[in-house]
């Protein structure tokens, strides 16, 4: 294992209420309250942030958002900026996930925007890249993961970037129960490090965090976490029960 301290992030999507989202994350810190050496941040739904916010407190388990948008404020109905994340109590925000790069026609270039943003705020970004079936199929996966970064992280500097944490997350692995290989995981995850050893240097690649997400569970989390370039989970369907996610939590013992 390397150096880099393992995080382990839960994205529960559109899922729980403020209500439900408040008892999950009331059972997670009593769950996780002695983890130590493993960063924890969950990323509730928008309208949940300020109360699990605030169920939160006392407890080492980070918040993040699902997405934001790159401008500050303005005419740009049903959009939310950094800065409000930010006031309630958001550390980290998810940025081109699949689903919305799939659902919400989000691109490389409104991707790069919103690291900018979020980067500017404070914020740590976890920026999704991943391959689709079809371009796993046509031996592709290298070629999108190359372009993917690249553009994401276009024009940035080493200096920019630092916290951004990358997650590696096969389109066709999310929410499927099908796992990519400690293998394939290990293959993908050390491309991109080398990719961004050449975009941005020996020190930021060694110390960036790229975690793995896809269908991670407890009985598949200690075999993916044994690989050396993987550094943590994007988990979803896994995290919405605090007793399995707290699982991957302590995916060493
Ligand atoms: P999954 O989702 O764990 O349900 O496959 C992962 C993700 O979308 O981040």
């Amino acid at each position: 294992m390397s150096s880099r301290t393992p995080l382990i992030a839960g994205n529960w999507k559109m899922h729980k209420t403020g209500f439900q989202a408040v008892e999950a994350a009331s059972q997670l810190k009593r769950l996780v309250n002695r983890a130590t050496d493993v960063e924890v941040m969950i990323a509730p739904t928008f309208t949940a942030l300020y109360q699990v916010a605030q169920a939160l407190k006392g407890s080492t388990i980070a918040l993040g958002a699902q997405n934001l948008y790159w401008e500050k404020q303005g005419a740009f109905t049903g959009e939310i900026s950094s800065e409000m994340l930010v006031e309630v109590g958001c550390s980290h925000v998810i940025i081109g996930h699949s689903e919305r790069r799939l659902f919400f026609g989000e691109t490389d270039a409104s991707i790069n925007l919103k690291i900018r943003a979020a980067l500017s705020a404070s914020l740590i970004p976890v920026f999704c890249i991943g391959e689709t079936e079809a371009q796993r199929e046509a031996g592709e996966t290298f070629s999108v993961l190359d372009k993917q970064v690249r553009d994401g992280l276009k024009d940035f500097v080493f200096d920019d970037l630092s916290g951004l944490v990358v997650a590696y997350e096969p389109v066709w692995a999310i929410g499927t129960g099908k796992t990519a290989s400690k293998e394939q995981a290990q293959e993908a995850h050390q491309f991109v490090r080398s990719l961004l050893d050449t975009l941005f240097g020996k020190p930021f690649a060694s110390a960036v965090r790229i975690l793995y997400g896809g269908s991670v569970k407890p009985d598949n989390v200690r075999v993916l976490m044994e690989m050396p370039d993987i550094d943590g989970a994007l988990v979803g369907g896994a995290s919405l029960d605090p007793e399995t996610f707290s699982k991957l939590v302590f995916f060493n013992e």
